[in-house]
């Protein structure tokens, strides 16, 4: 494995591209229902919840559209910190939802008295946040956040997207009150694009009972009905799937504390060395990300230059993303990579900054 320090897709074990190559099977058969179940059972630890977990054959990008079909029949607040939180934001609108912005400026956090503050104004159904903002290298405190939704408005959904996060962060749904929590396959799963996972509340699912045009490939309602078939209506991409049921044992036998641990640690690693060597994160302390690092490029570094002279050491990383495009550049530290790939990577950057530096 090359390590790619980039936020998806990730470099994958190669056991757990191994696990994909077991043959087709009819996924309406007793064999395919039994690994369907099981891997679903399994990815509850993931979320930490006693909820159902759907797993879906498209990338996270589905699932936000999901969520807003099914949880809100027209008001969403959309917390708008980054890029994905925007996108969001468009998926909304785009499917008809009156969608509200909370703006603030990418590289801050969302904060729990402005979230009070937009839902004292007006009621909606449904609030929109990313937990982890792969843009700016900025964790919002979902946690506080949660707990804000739940004293001003009590009946408004929370969902959440955790892309490049879950599975590498704690994010506790049901303590938390999350109602709608999903994530992509190819960030801190480890695993390649292509399954999205979700999970959504008791009380989201009876809500979307009263929603109006929930879609069909999205229309969560449908897909429940199938999970308790273990089963969705739709053909699977089964290759993933046995690859994540392979990969829930693994994180399992890491233990899910241990990898929070090792993804804090890393990320920690890479921001300290940021503010060494005068390239600090562009979010603040105490709002980082433990999974992406967004570096500020204060040194006029030619990231792409930087990246064909890691490429030829067998890394990678990513330069910002949008608006951020070479001003700053991003190192991601999430599924498969370890500490001693982070102390590779670290003097190979600091080699190809001192050569550009004149003599
Ligand atoms: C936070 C976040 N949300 C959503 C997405 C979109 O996910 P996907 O590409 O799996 O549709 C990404 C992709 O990078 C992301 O980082």
């Amino acid at each position: 494995m090359s390590p790619m320090f980039v936020p998806g897709p990730v470099d994958v074990a190669p056991e757990v591209l191994q696990a994909q190559a077991k043959p087709m099977m009819p996924h309406r058969s007793k064999d395919f229902e039994a690994i369907f179940q099981r891997a679903s059972e399994k990815a509850k630890a993931l979320f930490a919840t006693q909820y159902r977990v759907f797993l879906g054959t498209h990338s996270g990008s589905g699932m936000q559209e999901a969520g807003v079909r099914n949880f809100a029949n027209e008001s969403i607040l959309a917390c708008v910190n980054g890029a994905f939180a925007d996108r969001w934001f468009q998926v909304a609108t785009a499917n008809g939802k009156k969608t509200t912005k909370l703006e603030v400026e990418w590289g801050q956090a969302i904060t729990p008295d402005r979230l009070a503050d937009a839902l004292k104004q007006q009621h909606y159904e449904a609030v929109t946040l990313v937990h982890n903002e792969t843009s700016t290298g900025v964790e919002n405190p979902l946690q506080q956040l949660c707990a804000a939704v739940k004293e001003v408005s009590p009946d408004t959904l929370i969902l959440v997207d955790a892309v490049s996060s879950l599975g590498g962060v704690k994010i506790e749904m049901d303590a938390w009150g999350i109602d709608f929590l999903l994530t992509s396959s190819q960030k801190c799963l480890a695993l390649p694009p292509g399954l999205s996972l979700a999970a959504a509340s008791d009380r989201a699912m009876k809500y979307a009972e009263t929603v109006q045009n929930r879609g069909w490939y999205f229309d969560l309602l449908l897909m429940e009905k199938h999970r308790l078939k273990d089963s969705t209506p739709m053909t699977p991409v089964m290759p993933l799937i046995y690859a994540l049921d392979f990969q829930l044992d693994r994180f399992a036998a890491e233990g899910y504390e241990k990898r929070f641990a090792r993804h804090a640690a890393m990320a920690e690693r890479v921001q300290a060395w940021g503010e060494d060597a005068g390239m600090p994160p562009l979010a603040a302390s105490g709002i980082r990300s433990k999974t992406v690092s967004s570096l500020v490029n204060t040194r006029g570094v030619d990231i792409s230059a930087m990246n064909k002279f890691l490429t030829q050491r067998g890394m990678r990383i990513a330069n910002g993303y949008g608006k951020l495009k070479d001003k700053n550049f991003r190192i991601a530290t999430m599924g498969e990579i370890q500490m001693s790939d982070v102390e590779a990577l670290i003097p190979a950057i600091e080699e190809f900054v001192k050569q550009m530096q004149p003599a």
